[in-house]
Protein backbone atom coordinates (compact mmCIF):
# COMPACT_ATOMS: atom_id res chain seq x y z
CA UNK A 1 0.00 0.00 0.00
CA UNK A 2 1.45 3.26 -0.88
CA UNK A 3 1.87 6.07 1.58
CA UNK A 4 -0.61 8.36 -0.44
CA UNK A 5 -3.02 5.43 -0.28
CA UNK A 6 -3.25 5.21 3.80
CA UNK A 7 -3.48 9.08 3.89
CA UNK A 8 -6.54 8.46 2.04
CA UNK A 9 -7.99 5.57 4.36
CA UNK A 10 -7.45 7.68 7.53
CA UNK A 11 -9.47 10.80 4.99
CA UNK A 12 -12.14 7.93 4.55
CA UNK A 13 -12.21 7.60 8.53
CA UNK A 14 -12.82 11.00 9.32
CA UNK A 15 -15.45 11.04 7.28
CA UNK A 16 -17.29 8.48 8.80
CA UNK A 17 -17.23 9.55 11.85
CA UNK A 18 -18.26 13.01 10.76
CA UNK A 19 -20.99 11.19 8.65
CA UNK A 20 -21.89 9.01 11.71
CA UNK A 21 -21.72 11.95 14.20
CA UNK A 22 -24.88 13.74 12.19
CA UNK A 23 -26.51 10.42 11.37
CA UNK A 24 -26.64 9.72 15.38
CA UNK A 25 -27.38 7.34 17.76
CA UNK A 26 -30.49 5.19 17.16
CA UNK A 27 -30.60 5.64 13.51
CA UNK A 28 -28.56 4.14 10.48
CA UNK A 29 -26.91 5.05 7.15
CA UNK A 30 -27.06 2.21 4.30
CA UNK A 31 -25.03 3.42 0.96
CA UNK A 32 -24.59 1.08 -2.46
CA UNK A 33 -22.07 0.68 -4.46
CA UNK A 34 -22.37 1.52 -8.00
CA UNK A 35 -23.35 -1.65 -10.30
CA UNK A 36 -20.53 -2.82 -12.67
CA UNK A 37 -22.70 -2.51 -16.39
CA UNK A 38 -22.36 -4.70 -19.81
CA UNK A 39 -20.55 -2.58 -22.56
CA UNK A 40 -21.12 -5.31 -25.16
CA UNK A 41 -21.13 -9.52 -25.00
CA UNK A 42 -18.89 -10.31 -22.32
CA UNK A 43 -17.17 -6.56 -22.15
CA UNK A 44 -17.75 -4.47 -19.14
CA UNK A 45 -16.91 -0.74 -19.08
CA UNK A 46 -14.23 0.06 -17.24
CA UNK A 47 -15.71 0.11 -13.70
CA UNK A 48 -15.89 3.52 -11.54
CA UNK A 49 -17.07 3.43 -8.21
CA UNK A 50 -19.89 5.80 -7.18
CA UNK A 51 -18.58 8.97 -5.60
CA UNK A 52 -20.55 9.17 -2.52
CA UNK A 53 -19.98 5.55 -1.64
CA UNK A 54 -16.60 5.70 -2.38
CA UNK A 55 -15.88 9.21 -0.56
CA UNK A 56 -17.03 7.35 2.85
CA UNK A 57 -15.05 3.89 2.05
CA UNK A 58 -12.20 4.23 -0.91
CA UNK A 59 -13.47 0.79 -1.68
CA UNK A 60 -13.44 0.66 -5.61
CA UNK A 61 -15.61 -3.05 -6.10
CA UNK A 62 -18.76 -3.18 -7.01
CA UNK A 63 -21.74 -5.45 -5.07
CA UNK A 64 -21.29 -3.84 -2.24
CA UNK A 65 -23.22 -2.21 0.82
CA UNK A 66 -21.82 0.08 3.31
CA UNK A 67 -23.94 0.48 6.32
CA UNK A 68 -23.44 2.90 9.11
CA UNK A 69 -25.00 2.15 12.59
CA UNK A 70 -23.74 5.05 15.05
CA UNK A 71 -22.90 2.96 18.57
CA UNK A 72 -23.89 -0.22 17.43
CA UNK A 73 -21.78 -1.95 20.37
CA UNK A 74 -20.68 -5.13 17.62
CA UNK A 75 -19.66 -2.55 15.61
CA UNK A 76 -20.46 0.75 13.85
CA UNK A 77 -19.15 0.23 9.99
CA UNK A 78 -19.85 -3.12 8.40
CA UNK A 79 -19.44 -3.40 4.57
CA UNK A 80 -20.82 -6.58 2.38
CA UNK A 81 -19.31 -7.15 0.01
CA UNK A 82 -17.96 -9.81 -2.47
CA UNK A 83 -16.24 -12.87 -0.72
CA UNK A 84 -12.79 -13.44 -1.48
CA UNK A 85 -12.49 -15.49 -5.00
CA UNK A 86 -9.43 -17.45 -5.48
CA UNK A 87 -10.80 -18.38 -9.40
CA UNK A 88 -11.41 -14.99 -10.13
CA UNK A 89 -8.35 -13.68 -9.02
CA UNK A 90 -6.58 -15.99 -11.00
CA UNK A 91 -8.54 -13.78 -14.17
CA UNK A 92 -9.34 -10.96 -13.07
CA UNK A 93 -7.24 -9.59 -10.04
CA UNK A 94 -7.54 -10.51 -6.14
CA UNK A 95 -10.62 -8.50 -4.88
CA UNK A 96 -10.27 -7.44 -0.89
CA UNK A 97 -13.22 -9.99 0.41
CA UNK A 98 -14.29 -10.12 4.08
CA UNK A 99 -10.90 -9.86 5.63
CA UNK A 100 -9.42 -6.85 3.20
CA UNK A 101 -12.82 -5.21 3.91
CA UNK A 102 -11.47 -5.27 7.55
CA UNK A 103 -8.12 -4.95 7.66
CA UNK A 104 -7.49 -2.70 4.62
CA UNK A 105 -10.84 -0.38 4.25
CA UNK A 106 -11.33 -0.71 8.11
CA UNK A 107 -14.30 -2.11 8.73
CA UNK A 108 -15.37 -2.77 12.13
CA UNK A 109 -17.61 -5.82 10.40
CA UNK A 110 -17.70 -7.44 6.79
CA UNK A 111 -20.57 -9.75 5.56
CA UNK A 112 -20.82 -11.94 2.45
CA UNK A 113 -22.87 -9.16 -0.24
CA UNK A 114 -25.21 -12.43 -0.44
CA UNK A 115 -26.16 -12.54 2.69
CA UNK A 116 -27.60 -9.05 2.60
CA UNK A 117 -31.41 -9.91 2.67
CA UNK A 118 -31.01 -11.78 5.82
CA UNK A 119 -29.03 -9.80 7.66
CA UNK A 120 -29.82 -6.21 6.95
CA UNK A 121 -33.60 -6.15 8.38
CA UNK A 122 -31.77 -7.27 11.58
CA UNK A 123 -30.05 -4.09 11.67
CA UNK A 124 -32.60 -2.10 11.01
CA UNK A 125 -34.97 -2.97 13.93
CA UNK A 126 -35.71 -0.47 16.18
CA UNK A 127 -33.94 2.29 14.16
CA UNK A 128 -35.89 5.35 14.23
CA UNK A 129 -34.34 6.90 11.09
CA UNK A 130 -33.12 5.26 7.95
CA UNK A 131 -30.56 7.40 5.74
CA UNK A 132 -30.64 6.52 1.90
CA UNK A 133 -29.86 8.00 -1.08
CA UNK A 134 -33.89 7.60 -2.58
CA UNK A 135 -34.43 7.04 -6.38
CA UNK A 136 -30.90 6.49 -7.41
CA UNK A 137 -31.41 2.47 -7.91
CA UNK A 138 -34.93 1.33 -8.69
CA UNK A 139 -33.61 -2.37 -7.34
CA UNK A 140 -32.10 -1.20 -3.67
CA UNK A 141 -35.18 1.32 -3.02
CA UNK A 142 -37.12 -1.58 -3.33
CA UNK A 143 -35.47 -3.98 -1.49
CA UNK A 144 -35.28 -2.03 1.58
CA UNK A 145 -39.02 -1.16 1.30
CA UNK A 146 -39.52 -5.26 1.24
CA UNK A 147 -36.99 -5.09 4.35
CA UNK A 148 -38.90 -2.40 6.04
CA UNK A 149 -42.09 -4.27 5.23
CA UNK A 150 -40.80 -7.52 6.86
CA UNK A 151 -39.87 -5.63 10.20
CA UNK A 152 -43.65 -3.93 9.57
CA UNK A 153 -45.59 -7.53 10.10
CA UNK A 154 -43.23 -8.18 13.06
CA UNK A 155 -44.66 -5.00 15.16
CA UNK A 156 -46.84 -7.26 17.30
CA UNK A 157 -43.60 -8.90 18.44
CA UNK A 158 -42.70 -5.76 19.88
CA UNK A 159 -40.36 -4.80 17.00
CA UNK A 160 -39.98 -1.04 16.20
CA UNK A 161 -39.73 -0.76 11.80
CA UNK A 162 -38.12 2.89 10.93
CA UNK A 163 -40.07 6.04 10.96
CA UNK A 164 -38.40 8.43 9.24
CA UNK A 165 -36.58 8.43 5.99
CA UNK A 166 -33.92 10.62 5.22
CA UNK A 167 -32.08 12.18 2.01
CA UNK A 168 -28.17 10.91 2.55
CA UNK A 169 -27.22 12.84 -0.57
CA UNK A 170 -27.72 16.37 1.13
CA UNK A 171 -25.79 15.58 4.30
CA UNK A 172 -22.70 13.48 2.11
CA UNK A 173 -22.79 16.51 -0.63
CA UNK A 174 -22.76 19.89 1.92
CA UNK A 175 -18.99 17.62 3.55
CA UNK A 176 -18.34 16.60 -0.17
CA UNK A 177 -18.74 20.34 -1.25
CA UNK A 178 -15.99 21.34 1.40
CA UNK A 179 -12.65 19.93 0.48
CA UNK A 180 -9.98 18.89 3.32
CA UNK A 181 -5.87 19.33 2.13
CA UNK A 182 -5.81 16.02 0.94
CA UNK A 183 -8.61 16.83 -1.33
CA UNK A 184 -6.86 19.76 -2.20
CA UNK A 185 -3.43 18.14 -2.98
CA UNK A 186 -5.15 15.32 -5.55
CA UNK A 187 -6.75 18.43 -7.02
CA UNK A 188 -3.72 20.39 -7.88
CA UNK A 189 -2.14 17.28 -9.30
CA UNK A 190 -5.47 16.51 -11.36
CA UNK A 191 -5.11 19.96 -12.63
CA UNK A 192 -1.12 20.24 -13.16
CA UNK A 193 -1.55 17.03 -15.23
CA UNK A 194 -4.17 18.20 -17.48
CA UNK A 195 -2.85 21.67 -17.89
CA UNK A 196 0.73 19.34 -18.94
CA UNK A 197 -1.86 17.99 -21.60
CA UNK A 198 -3.39 21.38 -22.88
CA UNK A 199 0.20 22.31 -23.64
CA UNK A 200 1.52 19.32 -25.21
CA UNK A 201 -1.95 19.33 -27.39
CA UNK A 202 -0.94 22.93 -28.51
CA UNK A 203 2.80 21.78 -29.07
CA UNK A 204 1.21 19.41 -31.54
CA UNK A 205 -1.34 21.25 -32.83
CA UNK A 206 -0.90 21.94 -37.21
CA UNK A 207 -3.09 21.63 -39.78
CA UNK A 208 -3.89 18.43 -41.63
CA UNK A 209 -4.16 16.57 -37.96
CA UNK A 210 -7.61 15.44 -36.97
CA UNK A 211 -9.37 15.82 -33.85
CA UNK A 212 -8.38 12.54 -32.91
CA UNK A 213 -4.81 12.88 -33.04
CA UNK A 214 -5.05 15.50 -30.73
CA UNK A 215 -7.22 13.98 -28.24
CA UNK A 216 -4.69 10.85 -28.51
CA UNK A 217 -2.00 13.33 -27.26
CA UNK A 218 -3.97 14.78 -24.70
CA UNK A 219 -4.65 10.99 -23.19
CA UNK A 220 -0.88 10.16 -23.57
CA UNK A 221 0.24 12.57 -21.44
CA UNK A 222 -2.44 11.78 -18.69
CA UNK A 223 -2.06 7.95 -18.78
CA UNK A 224 1.89 8.34 -18.73
CA UNK A 225 1.55 10.29 -16.01
CA UNK A 226 -0.57 7.31 -14.56
CA UNK A 227 -4.07 8.91 -14.60
CA UNK A 228 -5.43 6.17 -16.85
CA UNK A 229 -9.11 7.77 -17.30
CA UNK A 230 -10.29 11.03 -18.49
CA UNK A 231 -12.91 12.67 -15.52
CA UNK A 232 -15.16 13.35 -18.78
CA UNK A 233 -14.69 12.45 -22.51
CA UNK A 234 -12.92 14.99 -24.02
CA UNK A 235 -13.84 17.81 -26.63
CA UNK A 236 -11.78 18.58 -28.91
CA UNK A 237 -13.33 20.74 -31.77
CA UNK A 238 -11.86 22.40 -34.69
CA UNK A 239 -13.35 25.56 -36.34
CA UNK A 240 -17.14 25.53 -36.00
CA UNK A 241 -17.20 22.34 -34.29
CA UNK A 242 -16.39 24.65 -31.04
CA UNK A 243 -20.32 26.12 -31.17
CA UNK A 244 -21.40 22.48 -30.29
CA UNK A 245 -21.33 22.52 -26.80
CA UNK A 246 -20.28 18.89 -26.11
CA UNK A 247 -19.03 18.15 -29.15
CA UNK A 248 -17.20 14.74 -28.17
CA UNK A 249 -17.07 13.07 -32.17
CA UNK A 250 -13.99 14.39 -32.46
CA UNK A 251 -13.01 13.41 -36.25
CA UNK A 252 -12.74 16.29 -38.13
CA UNK A 253 -9.75 17.81 -39.75
CA UNK A 254 -8.12 20.59 -38.26
CA UNK A 255 -7.89 23.49 -40.99
CA UNK A 256 -5.07 26.58 -41.72
CA UNK A 257 -7.16 29.80 -40.62
CA UNK A 258 -9.54 27.75 -37.81
CA UNK A 259 -9.51 27.91 -34.02
CA UNK A 260 -9.30 24.50 -32.00
CA UNK A 261 -11.21 24.51 -28.37
CA UNK A 262 -10.26 21.79 -26.16
CA UNK A 263 -12.45 21.06 -23.14
CA UNK A 264 -10.36 18.20 -21.24
CA UNK A 265 -9.32 17.10 -17.48
CA UNK A 266 -8.26 14.10 -16.16
CA UNK A 267 -9.58 12.23 -13.35
CA UNK A 268 -6.53 11.41 -10.10
CA UNK A 269 -7.30 9.40 -7.54
CA UNK A 270 -11.11 10.01 -8.23
CA UNK A 271 -10.81 13.95 -7.93
CA UNK A 272 -11.71 15.36 -11.75
CA UNK A 273 -9.86 18.80 -13.49
CA UNK A 274 -12.09 20.63 -16.42
CA UNK A 275 -10.01 22.78 -18.32
CA UNK A 276 -10.93 24.64 -21.26
CA UNK A 277 -8.39 26.22 -24.18
CA UNK A 278 -9.02 27.23 -27.43
CA UNK A 279 -6.35 28.24 -29.76
CA UNK A 280 -5.31 28.75 -33.91
CA UNK A 281 -4.94 25.40 -35.12
CA UNK A 282 -2.00 27.49 -37.29
CA UNK A 283 -0.35 29.26 -34.29
CA UNK A 284 -1.72 32.78 -35.04
CA UNK A 285 -5.17 34.25 -34.02
CA UNK A 286 -6.40 36.33 -36.89
CA UNK A 287 -8.13 39.54 -36.38
CA UNK A 288 -12.58 38.47 -35.95
CA UNK A 289 -10.79 35.11 -33.59
CA UNK A 290 -8.51 37.81 -31.47
CA UNK A 291 -11.22 39.89 -30.73
CA UNK A 292 -13.43 37.48 -29.36
CA UNK A 293 -10.99 35.87 -27.90
CA UNK A 294 -9.53 38.95 -25.71
CA UNK A 295 -13.17 39.26 -24.97
CA UNK A 296 -13.95 36.20 -23.39
CA UNK A 297 -10.51 36.48 -21.73
CA UNK A 298 -11.54 39.71 -20.02
CA UNK A 299 -14.23 38.82 -18.70
CA UNK A 300 -12.87 34.91 -17.39
CA UNK A 301 -9.94 36.92 -15.68
CA UNK A 302 -13.07 39.61 -14.38
CA UNK A 303 -15.08 36.68 -13.22
CA UNK A 304 -12.12 34.76 -11.33
CA UNK A 305 -11.59 38.52 -9.52
CA UNK A 306 -14.99 37.72 -7.94
CA UNK A 307 -13.59 34.53 -6.25
CA UNK A 308 -13.51 34.90 -2.88
CA UNK A 309 -14.57 34.07 0.53
CA UNK A 310 -18.20 35.61 1.54
CA UNK A 311 -18.87 36.30 -2.48
CA UNK A 312 -22.12 34.72 -3.43
CA UNK A 313 -22.24 32.11 -5.75
CA UNK A 314 -23.70 34.31 -8.95
CA UNK A 315 -20.77 36.77 -8.60
CA UNK A 316 -18.64 35.61 -11.36
CA UNK A 317 -21.25 34.58 -13.62
CA UNK A 318 -22.89 38.24 -13.14
CA UNK A 319 -19.42 39.68 -13.96
CA UNK A 320 -19.03 37.60 -16.92
CA UNK A 321 -21.95 38.44 -18.29
CA UNK A 322 -21.60 42.06 -18.18
CA UNK A 323 -18.08 42.46 -19.46
CA UNK A 324 -19.26 39.79 -22.38
CA UNK A 325 -22.73 42.11 -23.52
CA UNK A 326 -20.50 45.46 -22.96
CA UNK A 327 -17.95 43.52 -25.51
CA UNK A 328 -20.22 42.89 -28.23
CA UNK A 329 -22.23 45.90 -27.99
CA UNK A 330 -18.42 47.06 -28.71
CA UNK A 331 -17.98 44.53 -31.57
CA UNK A 332 -21.26 45.67 -33.36
CA UNK A 333 -22.70 41.89 -32.81
CA UNK A 334 -25.37 43.04 -30.53
CA UNK A 335 -26.90 46.52 -30.43
CA UNK A 336 -28.80 48.90 -27.61
CA UNK A 337 -28.12 50.23 -23.97
CA UNK A 338 -26.32 47.42 -21.82
CA UNK A 339 -28.26 47.30 -18.89
CA UNK A 340 -31.34 46.55 -21.06
CA UNK A 341 -29.74 43.50 -23.35
CA UNK A 342 -28.03 42.29 -19.91
CA UNK A 343 -31.93 41.93 -18.12
CA UNK A 344 -33.70 40.63 -21.39
CA UNK A 345 -30.68 37.92 -21.47
CA UNK A 346 -30.00 39.18 -25.46
CA UNK A 347 -26.17 37.91 -24.59
CA UNK A 348 -27.96 34.05 -24.46
CA UNK A 349 -27.80 34.08 -28.41
CA UNK A 350 -23.80 33.98 -27.71
CA UNK A 351 -23.03 32.54 -24.29
CA UNK A 352 -25.89 30.12 -23.68
CA UNK A 353 -24.28 28.18 -20.20
CA UNK A 354 -23.67 29.54 -16.75
CA UNK A 355 -19.98 30.43 -15.72
CA UNK A 356 -19.08 27.52 -13.66
CA UNK A 357 -20.16 25.06 -11.00
CA UNK A 358 -18.55 23.32 -8.21
CA UNK A 359 -15.90 20.21 -9.27
CA UNK A 360 -14.40 17.51 -7.43
CA UNK A 361 -15.04 13.82 -7.27
CA UNK A 362 -17.63 14.58 -10.02
CA UNK A 363 -16.98 17.17 -12.89
CA UNK A 364 -20.26 18.42 -12.20
CA UNK A 365 -19.65 18.20 -8.25
CA UNK A 366 -22.34 18.21 -5.59
CA UNK A 367 -23.54 20.60 -3.68
CA UNK A 368 -26.30 23.36 -3.38
CA UNK A 369 -25.91 26.30 -5.26
CA UNK A 370 -28.78 28.04 -3.15
CA UNK A 371 -28.75 28.43 0.91
CA UNK A 372 -33.04 29.30 0.65
CA UNK A 373 -33.33 31.24 -2.22
CA UNK A 374 -29.86 33.16 -2.09
CA UNK A 375 -27.21 32.45 -3.78
CA UNK A 376 -24.94 30.98 -1.50
CA UNK A 377 -21.67 32.23 -0.09
CA UNK A 378 -18.58 30.83 -1.19
CA UNK A 379 -15.82 29.50 1.62
CA UNK A 380 -12.47 28.31 1.91
CA UNK A 381 -11.93 24.70 0.84
CA UNK A 382 -14.86 25.23 -1.89
CA UNK A 383 -13.46 24.49 -5.80
CA UNK A 384 -15.75 25.79 -8.79
CA UNK A 385 -14.62 26.51 -12.65
CA UNK A 386 -15.02 29.36 -14.18
CA UNK A 387 -15.47 29.23 -17.70
CA UNK A 388 -17.26 32.14 -19.86
CA UNK A 389 -17.58 31.70 -23.53
CA UNK A 390 -18.94 32.70 -26.88
CA UNK A 391 -20.26 30.85 -29.40
CA UNK A 392 -21.37 32.46 -32.82
CA UNK A 393 -22.59 29.38 -35.08
CA UNK A 394 -22.46 29.69 -38.78
CA UNK A 395 -25.66 29.74 -39.96
CA UNK A 396 -25.93 32.66 -37.49
CA UNK A 397 -27.33 35.07 -40.08
CA UNK A 398 -27.54 38.42 -38.17
CA UNK A 399 -23.97 38.96 -37.62
CA UNK A 400 -21.28 39.94 -40.22
CA UNK A 401 -19.51 36.87 -42.07
CA UNK A 402 -16.43 37.18 -40.66
CA UNK A 403 -17.68 36.00 -37.27
CA UNK A 404 -19.22 33.54 -37.84
CA UNK A 405 -18.22 29.94 -37.04
CA UNK A 406 -16.11 31.40 -34.27
CA UNK A 407 -16.48 29.47 -30.84
CA UNK A 408 -14.04 30.15 -27.93
CA UNK A 409 -14.22 29.14 -24.41
CA UNK A 410 -11.81 29.91 -21.93
CA UNK A 411 -11.82 27.33 -18.44
CA UNK A 412 -10.00 27.10 -15.14
CA UNK A 413 -10.27 25.53 -11.95
CA UNK A 414 -10.45 27.94 -8.77
CA UNK A 415 -9.81 27.12 -5.74
CA UNK A 416 -11.78 29.73 -3.16
CA UNK A 417 -8.94 30.60 -0.17
CA UNK A 418 -8.78 32.47 3.21
CA UNK A 419 -7.49 35.74 1.30
CA UNK A 420 -9.37 34.93 -2.41
CA UNK A 421 -8.58 32.46 -4.70
CA UNK A 422 -5.76 29.82 -6.47
CA UNK A 423 -5.78 28.87 -9.80
CA UNK A 424 -5.23 25.09 -10.00
CA UNK A 425 -4.90 25.14 -13.96
CA UNK A 426 -2.81 28.36 -13.82
CA UNK A 427 0.02 26.36 -15.99
CA UNK A 428 -1.50 26.65 -19.30
CA UNK A 429 -1.45 29.44 -21.46
CA UNK A 430 -4.03 32.00 -21.54
CA UNK A 431 -3.26 35.38 -22.95
CA UNK A 432 -3.45 35.88 -27.08
CA UNK A 433 0.63 36.25 -26.78
CA UNK A 434 1.56 33.24 -24.47
CA UNK A 435 -0.19 30.72 -26.75
CA UNK A 436 1.34 32.23 -29.82
CA UNK A 437 4.52 32.14 -28.18
CA UNK A 438 4.19 28.64 -27.68
CA UNK A 439 2.76 27.62 -30.18
CA UNK A 440 5.35 28.77 -32.63
CA UNK A 441 8.61 27.84 -29.84
N1 LIG B 1 -16.48 19.70 -19.36
C1 LIG B 1 -17.79 20.00 -18.98
C2 LIG B 1 -17.91 21.36 -18.44
O1 LIG B 1 -17.07 22.18 -18.71
O2 LIG B 1 -18.79 21.67 -17.70
MN1 LIG C 1 -15.11 21.71 -19.25
MN1 LIG D 1 -16.83 22.85 -16.66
Amino acid sequence: MTEKMTIMHNEHKRRRKQLMRTVGRGNIAIIASASATVRNNDVEHPYRQNSDFFYLSGFAEPDAVAVFIPGRKQGEYILFCREFDEKKALWTGKNAGLHGARTVYGADDAFPIDDLDEILPRMLENRARVYYPMGRDTEMDQRLMEWVNQLRQQSRGGVHAPVEFVSLEHLLHEMRLQKSAAEIQLMRQAAKISAQAHIRAMQTCRPGLHEYHIEAELMHEFMRSGLRFPAYPPIVAGGKNACILHYTNNADELKEGDLLLIDAGAEHQYYAADVTRTFPVSGRFSEPQRAIYQLVLDAQQAAIKKVRPGARWNEPHDTAVRVLTKGLVKLGLLRGPVPKLIKDEAYKIFYMHKTGHWLGMDVHDVGEYKAGNQWRRLEPGMVLTVEPGLYIPEPCKRVAKKWRGIGVRIEDDVLVTKNGCEVLSADVPRTIAEIEQLMQA
